[in-house]
């Protein structure tokens, strides 16, 4: 699939500023510093576009970004990229400002087509499968992404990956795939399973 466009829209800090139109949206959830601005910018092929940082807790806002592809069937959508959560470095007051914003952002019913959930392939947390279930009981099905997968050695990769669907509560391949933004691992197979999700 080409991107023929990817820019930013805008950065949200309340529900006013949320999309109104009927575009699809993808949103991108996890714990801070799992991947998720690093995978938008590899799916999309644009470094730099959203902000990546080895600090935790840098996205901060809900980063809106229009992209447009060649693709008929995911030709026109929004990339929602959400705050972390569970960095205790964050102040309380700003955490307790973003869980309800991410709440509300994907309350939104059909507007929001797909929710990735980021998890590190290597650590393991008690918060990831609390946010699965948090989601389901918003009514959102995640499609559970492994990333950071360059760091597992050849021979750990697959146990590990085992232990982490399994701790997940995850069977089958459905609703579990692993990804890389330094090599692009696993890009063509988001790509696929959005575009399933999303068909526009
Ligand atoms: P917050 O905005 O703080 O919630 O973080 P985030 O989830 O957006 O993470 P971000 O994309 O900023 O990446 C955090 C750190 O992980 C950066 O130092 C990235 O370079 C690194 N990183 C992200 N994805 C990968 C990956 O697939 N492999 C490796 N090796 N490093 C990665
Ligand atoms: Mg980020």
């Amino acid at each position: 699939m080409k991107i023929l466009k990817a820019e930013f829209i805008r950065s949200c800090a309340s529900q006013e500023q949320f999309p109104t139109g009927t575009t699809p949206e993808i949103a991108f959830v996890g714990r801070s510093n799992v991947g998720k601005s690093s995978l938008i910018n590899s799916l999309l092929q644009r470094k730099g576009l959203a902000k990546v940082s080895r600090t935790p807790g840098k996205t901060r806002t809900v980063n809106l970004f229009a992209v447009a592809t060649d693709d008929p069937l995911l030709s026109s959508f929004v990339l929602a990229d959400l705050p972390g959560y569970g960095y205790a470095k964050v102040s309380k007051a700003e955490r307790a400002q973003w869980a309800p914003l991410i709440e509300a952002y994907l309350s939104r019913g059909e507007q929001v087509c797909a929710v990735v959930l980021l998890v590190e392939s290597r650590v393991l947390s008690p918060h990831d499968s609390q946010t699965i279930d948090w989601l389901r009981s918003i009514g959102c099905d995640p499609l559970v992404v492994a990333t950071k997968v360059d760091k597992l050695k050849h021979s750990e990769r697959v146990s590990a990956l085992r232990r982490l669907q399994e701790e997940l509560g995850l069977t089958g391949s459905q609703a579990f795939m692993v990804y890389s933004s330094v090599t692009g691992e696993g890009r063509e197979r988001l790509w696929n399973d959005l575009r399933e999700r999303c068909r526009t």
